[in-house]
């Protein structure tokens, strides 16, 4: 059998142990990636169907009631104290022997637990109470899912073909009975999203940034002229402006200005909000022509694989009249596929794109292909152990 055995991945657990004691990068990850192995090299069938049909479909269906009811909250708020069930169920108004039974399975589910008649938070459902995996919970529940549970009678209806890369008749239509495309979906149904903007600022939250491991210093800020433009960064499609808010706690003050480019609707976002900013903003389609002119970088983080290649062509090609050849670098932060050896990261995403745009990851070929199209060179490609998206730095070529 082509799988490893269970003996053979609890014997590399352990030889991964003293990495994670030692904290090394990566080693986290490498352990769960081996856990996961283990359990797919212990688990039985009928096991295997229970767990992926019953216990996560529940227990994703249950966190999501609970944000309703702010079930992680008032366990937090509880602290070590704990809670009754019954204290509990009148907390959040959800009938005692009913309550008992779904927070049950996340104890059984190791997301909260139970211990001498009372429920308590853990780190896990501490984490998810805050707003933005709140928020994360909603629109993964709400609008990924359904797409997801649609993917087999949507392939049959299409005779199991690759959907038109990017088009208005993906998984996603037919799943929410709309011709939007996601992105339009998301402002024409609120509170999607604020939801969405939410979930980009926590899908990664917890791992190196790109500005951990690509060399700021040496490639950003050492050459930064500020005859060509006054503009070091520009985060182009960056959402609520969390990449470039942790790049200017981490490396600023620093000399150049710094700016977030979203669609009107995520900027009219930003600045109703009233965290303080070390960066400005600008409402921007990147379907028109970029209008910050030789910058000494425009970062795109998780941008291009959101849409097919004719669209990413389009998108590049705005960005190229900015660029000054020889000084302005293109930083693209996603993820490069290993056709070898393809991580969950990375064929999760995969779905996801599949889910919601009905396009792509790319491989390291893809990647050159399309940059070349627009007149792009790439540099390098910076990789940190454990985090999915690389840093792919590009030029004029
Ligand atoms: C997958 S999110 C990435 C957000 C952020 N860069 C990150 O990685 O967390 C894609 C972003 O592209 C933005 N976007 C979509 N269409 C756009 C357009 N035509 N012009 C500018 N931004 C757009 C979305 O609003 C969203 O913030």
């Amino acid at each position: 059998m082509a799988s490893p055995s269970a003996i053979s991945i609890l014997d590399a657990i352990a030889t991964s142990r003293k990495a994670f004691e030692n904290n090394e990068a990566g080693a986290r990850e490498a352990l769960i990636d081996q856990s996961r192995a283990l359990i797919s090299a212990l688990e039985i069938p009928s096991e295997f169907v229970q767990r992926t049909f019953w216990a996560e479909p529940a227990q994703s269906a249950i966190i999501r009631l609970a944000v309703d009811v702010k079930l992680f909250q008032c366990l937090q708020e509880a602290g070590d104290a704990g809670l009754t069930p019954s204290a509990l169920s009148e907390k959040v108004g959800v009938d005692n022997a009913l309550l008992q039974r779904l927070v049950r399975h996340l104890v059984a589910m190791n997301v909260v637990s139970f211990q001498d008649g009372l429920f308590r938070a853990t780190k896990l459902s501490n984490g998810l109470a805050a707003e933005n995996y709140q928020h994360s919970i909603s629109i993964c529940y709400d609008a990924t899912r359904p797409s997801f549970n649609g993917f087999p009678e949507y392939f049959k209806k299409i005779g199991y073909k690759s959907p038109t890369l990017g088009g208005t008749d993906g998984p996603w239509q037919a799943a929410h009975n709309t011709e939007l495309r996601f992105f339009d979906w998301l402002v024409a149904t609120p509170p999607h999203l604020q939801h969405f903007d939410s979930f980009m600022t926590a899908y990664r939250a917890g791992k190196p940034d790109w500005h951990e491991f690509y060399p700021v210093a040496e490639r950003l800020t050492a050459g930064f002229d500020a005859s060509v433009s006054d503009v070091l960064l520009v985060d182009v499609g960056g959402g609520k402006g969390h990449d470039v808010a942790t790049f200017a706690a981490q490396h600023g003050p620093v000399t150049g200005r710094i700016v977030l480019q979203d669609r009107e609707p995520v900027i009219a976002n930003v600045v109703a909000s009233s965290e303080e900013r070390a960066f400005e903003v600008q409402a921007h389609d990147f379907f028109t022509t970029q209008p910050v002119k030789g910058a000494r970088a425009y970062f795109l983080h998780s941008i291009l694989h959101d849409w097919s290649d004719e669209d990413g062509l389009k998108i590049v090609q705005n960005l190229v009249p900015a660029l000054k050849k020889g000084y302005s670098r293109v930083l693209f932060n996603e993820i490069v596929v290993n056709e070898e050896k393809p991580t969950l990261a990375a064929t999760n995403m995969d779905m996801m794109m599949l889910a919601h745009f009905a396009v792509r990851e790319r491989t390291e070929a893809d990647w050159r292909n399309i940059l070349a199209q627009a007149g792009l060179k790439v540099v390098n490609i910076y990789n940190y152990p454990g985090v999915a998206e690389s840093v792919i730095e590009a030029e004029l070529a």
